[in-house]
């Protein structure tokens, strides 16, 4: 713990911004601060994401709030998050949440600080895992996965029950990227309670929460037991995560999975190989961002789907026209739902599952030529109100229309405007696996069966790190067969087909 926390027990790499900026008198605050505790009032711990989205709408595109004696500026608007996607002079900041992180992930890709050799070392051995013919080689246990799912959401239809979309979305995701990544069955569809993996990780992730919104001096005796719950929570994950390591070993090489790549890839320029600790930390790291986000973004999807019934009968009759009765799929298959994957697209706009970012300065400069920045000095982008904002997305921002992301509707916004897997060379990794694995599974599940909502449900948005609608439960009618397979779909310039065939990591726009 003691390697990423400051002396006042602050995230390493945690600087308050009154040391960063030295205009910060110019950039707007809520009007209400209170002696020491600052800008809390009215704040909930639970939902830190949508009280900053309050915040935001009242005080604008680039605004600052100061908790417990820390100043911290918050960015939205459209031209300034263009601004701090400038790789030149901005890279990702790694503070408050994510250095929370460290002591379960330590330098993992998605927590490693941008110095690390670490970093550039296990992106480089571990990018060629997401390229085409990799993803090719999941598809069908991705296709595997979604057949459990079926299975259990089939007798539940039969026997009249709802499903708990957000908890069976996590075992799919879950089981997905455990079998895809590292040849593992979790079970979870076997289980009546979530695998202890889930619960640990769960608790570690909620702890990594709450130590953002406690006053660092007091953590340490305000958390103690919380801490000491957490410890036992990384143990478990790290016991977890060893005995998945030891019997690929045992068993010699899988097929080829992420799991294979790290232990057994060299760097293609240097030689080098990831340590086993380092090995520990990636398989963390892929267990748990491989799943929670893309959880997120499948239950969200089927919360709209099921609420814009004009929308769910687009996506389903392409799912008929392009699939016809075929039983699985093939992977070339599943990038021609476009439909679909604006569903997808739409949703992770307004509701994108890792609902934020932060950047900091590689050296001094002026943020959108109006606000200086020293250098390290930080900012946290606010992406679902970056995708609200109404001077790209127009005055029905808050409205679910998937015709925004049709190709002509794309290349007619500005770039930079749409960020749910963050940017630049720290973009996320999993991108094109969390679009194959969703536009697949929802195809699945569109074509399979009605999506029945309960008109008394009001989304409610949870938080623990990564974004979920709370207490989302479906009614499912078994459709009877698909329509006969059709013509195929007008050829359209979609964005998303575009990009995948470039890096799932240094795309154009990232
Ligand atoms: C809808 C699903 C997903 C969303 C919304 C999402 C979002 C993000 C975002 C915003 C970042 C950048 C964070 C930052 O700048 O601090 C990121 C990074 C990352 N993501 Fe994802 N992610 C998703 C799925 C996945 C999947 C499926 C995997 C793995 C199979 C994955 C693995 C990673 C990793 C390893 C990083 C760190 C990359 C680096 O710094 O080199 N993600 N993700």
């Amino acid at each position: 713990m003691a390697e990423t926390t400051t002396g006042d027990g602050l995230p390493k790499g945690f600087r308050s911004a009154e040391h960063g900026w030295p205009e910060l008198h110019r950039i707007p605050r809520p009007a209400h601060r209170l002696p020491l505790l600052g800008d809390v009032l009215g704040a909930n711990r639970h939902t830190p994401i949508q009280d900053s989205m309050r915040h935001a709408r009242r005080l604008g595109p680039i605004h600052r709030r100061r908790a417990f004696g820390r100043e911290f500026v918050f960015v939205w608007g459209a031209d300034l998050v263009a601004d701090l996607a400038d790789e030149a002079r901005f890279a990702k900041h790694v503070g408050l949440g994510i250095a929370n992180l460290r002591p379960v992930a330590g330098d993992g890709l998605f927590t490693a600080y941008n110095h690390e050799p670490n970093w550039q070392l296990a992106h480089d051995v571990l990018a060629p895992g997401f390229s085409r013919e990799a993803m090719a080689a999941y598809h069908p246990m991705m296709l595997e996965v979604a057949a459990r799912l079926t299975g259990h959401w089939d007798r539940a239809a039969a026997a009249g029950h709802t499903v708990d979309v957000p908890g069976d979305m996590t075992k799919l995701t879950l089981e997905t990227i455990a079998r895809t990544g590292f040849g593992h069955d979790f079970g979870s569809f076997e289980r009546a309670r979530p695998h202890p993996f889930v619960t640990a990780m769960v608790g570690t992730l909620g702890y990594a929460q709450r130590l953002n919104s406690v006053p660092a001096p007091a953590a340490g005796l305000l958390l103690r037991r919380a801490a000491r719950r957490n410890a036992a929570d990384i143990a478990f994950l790290n016991r977890t995560v060893d005995e998945i390591v030891r019997v690929r070993r045992r068993d010699g090489a899988g097929d080829g999975d992420l799991l294979d790549r790290m232990l057994e890839t060299e760097h293609p320029k240097t030689g080098e190989r990831l340590s086993m600790e380092n090995v520990r930390r990636q398989v963390i790291t892929f267990l748990v961002a491989g799943h929670e986000t893309t959880s997120g973004a499948l239950s969200f999807a089927l919360h709209h789907l099921s609420r814009h019934p004009e929308a769910a009968a687009r996506a389903r009759a392409e799912v008929d026209r392009v699939w016809g009765d075929t039983a699985s799929p093939g992977y070339e298959q599943v990038a021609k739902l476009r439909y679909v994957r604006r569903v997808l697209d739409e949703t992770l706009r307004l509701w994108p599952t890792a609902p934020a970012f932060a950047r900091e300065a590689r050296e001094d400069t002026v943020l959108a030529g109006r606000y200086p920045m020293r250098r390290g000095a930080w900012a946290l982008v606010l992406t679902p109100m970056l995708h609200r904002d109404p001077t790209a997305w127009g005055e029905n921002a808050e409205q679910f229309d998937p015709d925004r992301f049709e190709a002509r509707a794309v290349r007619a916004r500005p770039p930079h405007v749409f960020k749910p897997f963050g940017t630049g060379a720290r973009a996320c990794i999993g991108r094109q696996f969390a679009l194959h694995e969703a536009t697949l599974v929802l195809g699945l599940l569109l074509r399979r069966y009605d999506l029945v909502p309960d008109p008394a449900y009001r989304l409610r948005v949870t938080e623990r790190l990564t974004l979920m609608p709370d207490g989302l439960r479906l009614g499912l009618e078994r459709r009877t067969s698909p329509a006969p397979a059709g013509a195929p779909p007008p050829e359209e310039a979609d964005a998303g087909q575009a990009e995948a065939a470039r890096c799932p990591v240094h795309r154009a726009d990232t």
